[in-house]
């Protein structure tokens, strides 16, 4: 099966958005010409717009980080999936370790956001992940299995096709351990066998792995059949170090 392959970066809190045009300009440079490898680029929020004024390869698209799952009203300090549009995204991030355990997001919260999403046409990277208490209780596939059923719940196969899942073992972000190309291999098979239970085409629908991916581990991870490309945090925030990756497909 032929899957789109995916070399995502999620930027986190970090760059200005004067930052993020230099390292856009800078990354342009490049011989971006793997029209099977989206880039997808997710920095913070206030950087869309000048970012996508200064794009001009259609193998880059921007994404956000998060929104909120009502689309507009009394909700200070949050941005909803039409603003993202409107500010030049494609893709948000949802379900986010960090938005699930930093900020306390349920698995309900991600399912309304992944909905609310689609009906604006912002495509999801859904994220999914253990922790380390559940892999060593041997509960990876019971975490993996109620994460993607809540959050997926009431989402027809039709906007499904929408939907990138990348798998980050919560233990592996940001934390320069990097999980086994056997760990990795298990968790997509045991991912897309989850999808085709709950009735998706899972054989179509491109899985990334994210967790301290480098450059130096990049080959090795991408050789993996299931692995459909990256969601890169620290590494990608470095012009040389994302086109390493990149240069990894
Ligand atoms: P990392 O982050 O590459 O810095 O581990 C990945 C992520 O949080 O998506």
């Amino acid at each position: 099966m032929d899957r789109k392959k995916y070399c995502a970066a999620n930027w986190k809190m970090n760059k200005t958005p004067h930052d993020s045009v230099e390292y856009i300009l800078e990354f342009q440079k490049k011989a971006l010409d793997n029209h099977k490898v989206q880039i997808v680029i997710c920095p913070p929020a206030v950087s869309l717009t000048a970012m996508i004024s200064e794009i001009h390869r259609n193998t880059i698209e921007l994404g956000g980080q998060n929104m909120h799952f009502e689309n507009n009203g009394a909700f200070t300090g949050e941005i909803s999936a039409d603003m993202l549009v409107s500010s030049g995204a494609k893709w948000v991030i949802l379900g986010h370790s960090e938005r699930r355990h930093v900020f306390g997001e349920s698995d309900e919260m991600i399912n309304q956001k992944i909905k609310q999403a689609l009906q604006s046409n912002l495509k999801p990277i859904f994220c999914v992940g253990e922790k380390i208490e559940d892999r060593e209780s041997g509960n990876t596939g019971q975490v993996l299995a109620a994460q993607l059923t809540l959050g997926l719940k009431d989402i027809s196969e039709n906007d499904f096709q929408n939907i990138v899942i990348a798998y980050e073992p919560v233990w592996a972000i940001g934390t320069g351990l990097t999980a086994t190309t056997t760990q990795v291999d298990d968790a997509h098979s045991v991912i897309r066998e989850l999808l085709s239970k709950q009735g998706y085409e899972s054989e179509s629908t491109s899985i990334l792995y994210g967790g301290s991916v480098k450059s130096d581990n990049a080959g090795e991870l991408n050789s993996i059949n299931g692995v459909d490309g990256f969601l890169i945090g620290g590494a990608a925030l470095n012009v040389e170090e994302y086109y390493k990756i990149y240069q990894s497909f």
